[in-house]
């Protein structure tokens, strides 16, 4: 009787154990250093990389934007129907101006999602 108590209360501390490896490692995953993990999800690539200088609905309408970096209004119809995708790519990858590039810090898959993402927020 006393053995099965012992073992129980081994089996109990091991899957407490093996719990806690797992949210420990859960926990070191959700934080992402360097380039984002997969699944790709364009609107929170845009939220975390881009939101700050060109607006969460692109129109660089954004206290810092305004008055420092002067971002574009990705928005604008006029700039959406002259400028190609491979511009947009490009300009993401390499950086454009005052704006960073971003190929070291995403991939080519999130870049091309950001490429679509940045088509929707046209007017
Ligand atoms: C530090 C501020 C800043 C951040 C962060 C930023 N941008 Fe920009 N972005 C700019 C500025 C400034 C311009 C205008 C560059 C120019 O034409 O000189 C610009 C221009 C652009 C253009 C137009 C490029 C062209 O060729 O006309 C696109 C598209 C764009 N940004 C998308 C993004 C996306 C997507 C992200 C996030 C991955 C992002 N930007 C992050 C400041 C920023």
């Amino acid at each position: 009787m006393k053995r099965a108590l012992q073992f129980t209360a081994l089996v109990a501390a091991l899957a407490l154990l093996t719990f806690a490896v797992v949210v420990a490692a859960a926990a070191r995953g959700g934080q992402g250093h360097g380039k984002t993990p997969t699944p790709i999800n364009p609107a929170v690539t845009y939220a975390r990389n881009c939101a700050t200088c060109h607006g969460k609905d692109g129109r660089a309408a954004t206290f810092k934007s305004k008055h420092h970096e002067h971002a574009r209004d990705l928005t604008d119809a006029r700039w959406q129907t002259d400028v190609t995708d491979e511009r947009i790519f490009n300009s993401i990858s390499n950086g454009k101006g005052k704006m960073p590039a971003f190929k070291r810090k995403l991939t080519t898959e999130q870049i091309e999602s950001l490429v679509s993402y940045v088509r929707g927020l046209k007017r």
